[in-house]
């Protein structure tokens, strides 16, 4: 794991974005992994003001987002397409088309399920994967205990997450207890990954990251064995190594 380090948020945003810009620029169609929640917000303000200069287009490009809670329709606020509208989609030039989140809202969600891998397939999987990491190592919403081999599935929640992701929502009550994410065996299909974090309160998990056991216990664990992931974190977040 190549790990980047950074003075802070701003500077670990500019850096990602630079680094998404130079593959979408160099691929012919290029396929981007997103993520929601805090950490990536900057890199998004960064690949807009990017297209605003016209450094670069995503015309070409199609994105897979890792995951979106169950039962939210995609025009609810607290919804990972309402996000991903608002911080990104709606300011660039990406086809509507070719921006996929899994459908929370779906009536047969294990057949949404099949049909996300279906669709990554198709455009023969992610050339950068985008993660952000939660306090209790997960990826996407891959919870402790998800197996590695696992593809696009169902989750409950953790509490811990449900907890950590309520300041979003009017009260903990109102956030989710399942979502739909993209497994880790698929993550880990991707082509390239960058993680992202930043602040001291991540320091203890990034350590985890790096220097812990490889274990279904710390979903993060898994990256230590892919063979092209990038770690971009600031000094907060690198504050225990
Ligand atoms: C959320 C998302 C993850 C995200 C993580 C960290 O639950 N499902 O994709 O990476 O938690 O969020 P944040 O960046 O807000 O700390």
């Amino acid at each position: 794991m190549e790990i980047v380090k950074v003075r802070n948020y701003d500077e670990m945003s500019e850096k990602a974005c630079d680094l998404i810009v130079e593959k979408v620029n160099k691929l012919d169609n290029p396929v981007l992994g997103l993520a929601t929640g805090s950490t990536p917000e900057g890199m998004y303000q960064q690949m807009i003001d990017s297209y605003q200069k016209n450094k670069v287009s995503f015309t070409k490009t199609t994105t897979f987002n890792l995951d979106e809670y169950v039962g939210l329709a995609g025009n609810n606020p607290n919804s990972y397409r309402f996000y991903m509208n608002e911080k990104l989609f709606k300011h660039i030039d990406l086809p509507d088309n070719r921006a996929f989140l899994p459908t929370g809202d779906s009536d047969d969600l294990q057949k949404e399920c099949r049909d996300y891998e279906t669709l990554m397939y198709k455009a023969e999987y992610i050339d950068v994967q985008v993660l952000g990491l939660g306090l209790n190592g997960h990826i996407g919403f891959n919870e402790p205990g998800t197996a590695f081999d696992s593809r696009t599935h169902i989750v409950d929640l953790d509490e811990t997450t449900r907890k950590a992701n309520a300041r979003f929502f009017d009260s903990l009550n109102d956030v989710p207890e399942r979502a739909i994410t993209m497994g880790i065996e698929t993550i880990m299909e991707s082509k390239k990954i960058l993680l992202l974090v930043s602040g001291e309160k991540k320091a203890e998990a990034v350590y985890r990251l790096v220097y812990g056991e490889t274990s279904e216990e710390f979903p993060a664990s898994i990256l230590q064995k892919h063979e092209n992931v990038i770690l971009i974190a600031d000094e907060g977040a690198l504050s225990k190594l």
